[in-house]
């Protein structure tokens, strides 16, 4: 479990974060968006006992330890958001100096090394790491102890696909024994394939906490569709766009916006108008948009 009552946070005379109340439960996974500078990283670290609250509380675990508090350490595993080791370490001795801090038993070394599919890679010192081998690393080093909150700050922003199917099911495993996991991203992707809710932080502001469900329904409605047509006569074009409002050329294609459940009648228009289909797709809204349209910002 984490508790976040209220938490604030200042830096000098910045508000970073403004008494963000927010509880996950165990076995929960929450995903935090928001845009650059809203604060993400610095409500993770507060779960971490990185940053301390300058009001409010942040508690942890079962027995809901402050996050500041020590004995808080072996409740949580915490990835940060940029991840340095030593760069004259190899993998493996990055791996074992946190599996002995951690004490973690001696097998464990072995197991993250190969979940992060860097046993290849595990004697070559982390000065010859790629990003993603790095951020791999980094994830490797959190799953190390089996803690009960898993704090991860942005886990996937340099995973390429392979590494994301791991992590992903890495996270379902978790989940299932109970975890509760809390991570940071500005990708859609990781929310939908992972969380079962988001919290949308902006400007510090909790500006809204929705099931991923209700987040990508309201995406989609917030979406337009493309249809590519095969070359109309104007007397069909001008016929489109009397029976389907909004619409707009570009082009060979119809643009259209609107509800994802207006898309069947708009093709059903478009192909009683006399429209040849030739292709489509549809884009989901953006969530640069719906940061603004939550705020009260225009969409
Ligand atoms: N140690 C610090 N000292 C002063 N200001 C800070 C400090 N850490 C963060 N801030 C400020 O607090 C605000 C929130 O920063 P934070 O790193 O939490 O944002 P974020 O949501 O994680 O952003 P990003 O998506 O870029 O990672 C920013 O305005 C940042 O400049
Ligand atoms: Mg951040």
């Amino acid at each position: 479990m984490i508790h976040f009552r209220a938490f604030t946070k200042r830096y000098g005379g910045h508000l970073a974060v403004d008494a963000l109340t927010l509880r996950i439960e165990p076995g929960e996974v929450v995903a935090l968006l928001g845009p650059n500078g809203s604060g993400k990283t610095t409500t993770i670290k507060a779960a971490a006992g990185l940053v301390r609250p300058t009001s409010g509380t942040v508690v942890l675990g079962a027995s809901a330890l402050p996050a500041t508090d020590p004995r808080a350490r072996t409740v949580c595993s915490f990835l940060p958001q940029r991840v340095a080791f030593p760069d004259a370490l190899t993998g493996r001795e990055v791996i074992e100096f946190y599996r002995r801090l951690r004490g973690v038993p001696a097998g464990r070394t072995d197991v993250v090394l190969k979940f992060a599919s860097l046993n290849g890679a595990g004697t070559q010192s982390v000065g010859t790491y790629s990003g993603g081998m790095i951020q791999r690393l980094g994830l490797a080093v959190a799953m190390l102890p089996d803690a009960p909150a898993l704090l991860l700050d942005e886990p996937t922003a340099a995973l390429d696909p392979d590494g994301l199917a791991t992590f992903y099911t890495l996270v379902d495993e978790r989940r299932r024994r109970g975890a509760t996991v809390f991570f940071s991203s500005h990708q859609l992707g990781d929310t939908e394939r992972l969380a079962d809710r988001v919290a949308f932080l902006v400007a510090g502001r909790l500006a809204a906490v929705l099931t991923t469900a209700e987040v990508l329904a309201r995406l989609a409605d917030r979406g337009s569709m493309r249809v590519r047509l095969a070359a109309a006569d104007t007397t069909t074009r001008t016929r489109m766009m009397v029976t389907i409002p909004g619409a707009r050329w570009i082009g060979d294609e119809i643009v259209v916006g609107g509800p994802a459940s207006s898309r069947p009648a708009v093709l059903d228009a478009i192909r009683a108008a006399g429209g040849e289909i030739t292709g489509l797709c549809s884009e989901e809204g953006r969530l640069d948009a719906f940061y603004r349209e939550l705020v009260g910002g225009d969409a």
